[in-house]
Parts: structure tokens; sequence; C-alpha cells
């Protein structure tokens, strides 16, 4: 098709910009690039506020935001993205405003499953993580759905945090644990090998009390689908985990910013990675425990 005067320009500055990113990777790439970067997109109302928009529209220009940061961690090699959609302490807004997010994430996450969109453009597998029981129906099947379309997707992870806490997480992932152990107890008393819930007492106290171990539990986290975060980037100048990872954080780097989450751009990012790079050395000792 051809290309007048003005679309033209746009074109070849559109694929410049691109050029100069990806000349900007090279050098960042002679470091260590993280595998894994969580994002609180925090200051989409303040944002709205702010330019006098409507409400609801800094949600709507966050998500254009965060469709760029995804492009340029692609781009870059991160192979997992994890961002904090919707938490559940978030279900307390008022109900016109949860039931605005609803309809927009049900509005994006099809969109996400169509052929053009960005995770299928760069081969990337969706998950959604958190208590999806709390969700509307709508929003649960449209997350259903998308999992199961981008299941053979095996380039690059995207997990969406939903009706997620951490508290929550690690509640249900100790459920879990204990759920399994209780089989494991109950199949070992029906095989009569005495190991069982009624031979509880009979099993070595040293063995008892470890009983349940840290791998039982981090296998029924959520967010196991990922390593720990390398970087954790949080929006708006705050400096709280707001309950987001907090188990998996312990080694990471947070990175704050004052800018709101729809006016984050390419050079926060770049400037959170330099942040990383710089103190990766140090990081890693501490989660080597040296
Ligand atoms: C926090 O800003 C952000 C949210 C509660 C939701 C953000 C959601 C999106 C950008 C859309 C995501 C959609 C998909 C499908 C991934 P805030 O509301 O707390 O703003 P404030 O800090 O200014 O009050
Ligand atoms: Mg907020």
């Amino acid at each position: 098709m051809k290309k007048d005067g003005r679309s033209r320009i746009n074109w070849i500055f559109e694929n410049f910009v691109t050029f100069l990113r990806k000349c900007t990777f090279r050098v960042l790439s002679v470091g260590p690039i993280p595998e894994h970067i969580a994002y609180i997109m925090d200051g989409n109302r303040r944002y709205a506020k702010k330019q006098n928009m409507i409400e609801g529209t800094g949600h709507r220009v966050g998500f254009l935001a965060l469709m760029s940061m995804l492009k340029y961690c692609y781009e870059m090699g991160v192979r997992y993205v994890t961002i904090y959609a919707f938490s559940i302490d978030n279900f307390k807004r008022c109900p016109e405003e949860v039931q605005s997010l609803m309809d927009l994430m049900q509005e994006k996450i099809e969109g996400l499953m169509e052929e053009e969109s960005i995770v299928n453009r760069y081969g990337v597998r969706v998950h959604f993580l958190g208590d999806l029981k709390l969700l509307s129906e709508p929003v649960r099947l449209a997350a259903e759905r998308a999992m199961v379309v981008t299941a053979n997707n095996s380039k690059a992870v995207l997990s969406i945090c939903v009706a997620y806490n951490s508290t929550n997480e690690i509640v249900h992932a100790v459920e879990k644990a204990c759920e399994e152990k209780w089989e494991e107890i109950s199949l070992l008393n029906a095989s009569g090998s005495g190991y069982g819930l009624i031979g509880l007492e009979c099993i070595e106290k040293h063995e008892r009390e470890n009983l349940i171990k840290l791998i039982d539990i981090e296998k029924h986290m959520y967010v196991s689908v990922a390593p720990d975060p390398d970087i954790l980037i949080r929006t708006s100048g705050e400096t709280r985990l707001s309950n987001f990872l907090l188990w998996q954080s312990a080694y990471c780097y947070l990175y704050s910013t004052p800018v709101l989450w729809p006016e984050i751009g390419f050079r926060h990012l770049l400037w959170a990675i330099l942040n990383f790079q710089r103190n990766h050395f140090y990081l890693e000792k501490k989660r080597k425990q040296l």
C-alpha cells in the first residue's frame, strides 16, 4: 500500500526509535538481563484526575502503558513478567469502580486472545493467578479461555495477578500442602504400613516436625509458574509492597519511581535495569546466603 508523506515520516520515525531501542538493549545485555520483572501498576486514578479525564480512563491509558512495557520486556529477552492487575483489597472499592475495572479486564483479556495481539506476536503464555473464584463469571471464563488459548506459546510467560494478594496465596498454599500430606498419610495407613493417621504418634519426632517442608508449600504458590522476580517496579512513588509477592521478593531489587503508571516509559524501565545491574552482584551474594 502506498504511504502518504506524513504516514511515511511516522513509519520511518517509529522504525528509527525501535532501532535505537534495540541498540540500547544490545548495550544493556553486556550486563545481567533480568529473567523476571514484576510490576505494581499504581497511580491510574491519580493520572485521570491530573489530566481531567473521566473516571476509569486512567485505567484504560494504564493498559496501553502495560502493552508498551510488555513489548520492551519481550524485545529485551525478559522471559517472565508478572503484573498486579487487581488485588483482593480492590474489591473493597465502590461497586461502580469494581464493575468498571471488571468490564475493562474482560474486554482486554478478550483482546489478548486475538491473533495479532501482543501475546501471540511474542509467543507469550498467559497465566491468571489468584483466587479466581472471586471474579465475576464473565471475567473468570475469559481468563480461563485465555489460559487455554495461549497454552502452546512458549517463548515467554505473562502472569496476571487478579483477585490476588500474598497472604491469600500463602494460606492457600499451606492448605494445599496440608491436604496433600493428609492424603499421603491416609494412603499409608490404608496400605497397613502402620505409618498412617492412627500411627502418627509412632512417626519419629524429627519426621513429624518436618512433615511439611518448604518445597511442599512453594509448589502450591500461585506464582510457582515463574522463578522469583529479579526486579519489582512500583509506580506513583509508593514504596510499599501492598501484599504483592511477599514470599517471592526476599532477594528482589525494588525500584520505585514517582511517575504514575500510565506515564511509565522506556526510560524508567532502562533506569530500573541499570540499577538492578549495579546491585546484581550484591543481591546474588545475599540470595546464595554468602
Ligand atoms: C492501580 O491503580 C491499578 C489497578 C487497580 C488496576 C490496573 C489495571 C489495568 C491497568 C488493566 C489490566 C488489564 C489486564 C487485562 C491485564 P489505582 O486504581 O490504585 O490508582 P490510584 O493509585 O491513582 O488510586
Ligand atoms: Mg493505588
